[in-house]
């Protein structure tokens, strides 16, 4: 019955849980507010933010759990993909609190975490997906299609070749000016819009990959033309823009999604990442799972964005394997 403290400090989120096998005892977030006035991460800021915020979001999260620190027997952290200066502060953290309670440590790659968030256990007992199976990995970073033959047997089928999905919808949002990280205005302010009001060209891409480029420039052309026979164009039209931004994205991801659901022949879909947090694409591919017969899991919403929990599911299956980690190893930022 391992007890285990589970570190993200990948991108611009510092966050710690506690687990007792694959049930969640805490989960403690420190957003970090800083970036906004930017309109982006801005890597330094990041890393001196998680500095101040690593020590109260690990107390935090020990104290919440109900545990003791001697009850820790493994520390879990986030060893890449994602920003050097912020890994270092999670990593540094995490090998000094393992080598002080002479306790293993075992690393874990972000977007496998992102993946195993589907395992993680509350105090409900919700089915949690069965091999083997496709998730969709919609991040800031990432959008792939992964076949999970096992926890840790991932085949990456699609890949995007250039921008990732929740890059595009953060650089619309920037765009029409509505601050970073624009996926959860996008999601808001599209609810009152119309999906098919504006359409804006998908790219040719083949097989199960992804583009979100030409969207993004298709977007940024279209809005240029508007705005230079109607100044308000943007204002009067926010709602349906948003509305239509999305769709064309989630359209997309779901397109190829359901390309490599028929080619594997596979009836279990997972979703996760940032962007699986999005409403729209959630009601889409719940609809799209009735139509077709698949079973579909969508992570709850605290499970989508950069948390600990997912590290910390992902370090407990490691566990069960004996995978530790050396004390020397560095992150690695891709
Ligand atoms: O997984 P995540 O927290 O960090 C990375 O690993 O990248 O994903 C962040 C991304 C951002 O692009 C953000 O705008 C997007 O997830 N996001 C959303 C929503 N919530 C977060 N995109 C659309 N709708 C949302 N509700
Ligand atoms: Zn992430």
């Amino acid at each position: 019955m391992p007890t285990i403290l589970a570190i993200e400090s990948s991108c611009d989120d510092t966050s710690a849980a506690v687990l007792r096998n694959d049930r969640l005892l805490s989960n403690t977030i420190a957003s970090q507010e800083v970036h906004r006035q930017y309109g982006g991460v801005v890597p330094e800021l990041a890393s001196r933010a998680h500095q101040q915020n690593i020590i109260p979001v690990v107390d935090g999260a020990i104290r919440n759990a109900g545990v003791m620190k001697s009850d820790i027997d493994a520390v879990a952290f986030t060893r890449g993909p994602g920003l050097l200066g912020s890994l270092l502060v999670g990593v540094s953290f995490a090998k000094s609190f393992a080598q002080a309670m002479g306790i293993p440590l075992i690393e874990v790659n972000h977007l496998q975490a992102h993946v195993l968030s589907h395992f993680i256990k509350e105090n409900d007992d919700s089915e949690v997906p069965q091999f083997p199976f496709i998730c969709l990995l919609v991040s800031g970073g990432h959008t792939q299609i992964i076949l999970l033959k096992s926890h840790f047997e991932m085949e990456i089928l699609g890949n995007t070749i250039d921008d990732a999905a929740g890059e595009a919808i953060d650089k619309a949002a920037k765009i029409m000016d509505l601050g970073y990280p624009g996926g959860p205005v996008i999601d808001r302010l599209a609810k009152d819009g119309d999906p098919l009001k504006f359409t804006f060209a998908q790219p040719n891409i083949p097989d199960f990959n992804y583009s979100f480029s030409g969207i993004k420039t298709s977007f940024l052309y279209f809005l240029r033309d508007q705005l230079a026979t109607n100044p308000n164009f943007i204002a009067e039209n926010q709602a349906d823009l948003c509305a239509s931004i999305q769709h064309t994205i989630v359209s997309f991801l779901l397109k190829k999604l359901t390309k490599a659901m028929h080619k594997t022949g596979i009836r279990q879909v997972a979703v996760a990442g940032g962007v699986s947090a999005n409403s729209y694409l959630r009601e889409q591919l719940t609809a799209l799972g009735e139509k077709h017969h698949w079973k579909v899991f969508l992570p709850k919403k605290q499970f989508c964005t950069d948390n600990a929990a997912m590290v910390g599911i992902a370090g407990y299956f490691k566990y069960l394997n004996k995978e530790f980690a050396d004390i020397s190893l560095p992150p690695y930022t891709r």
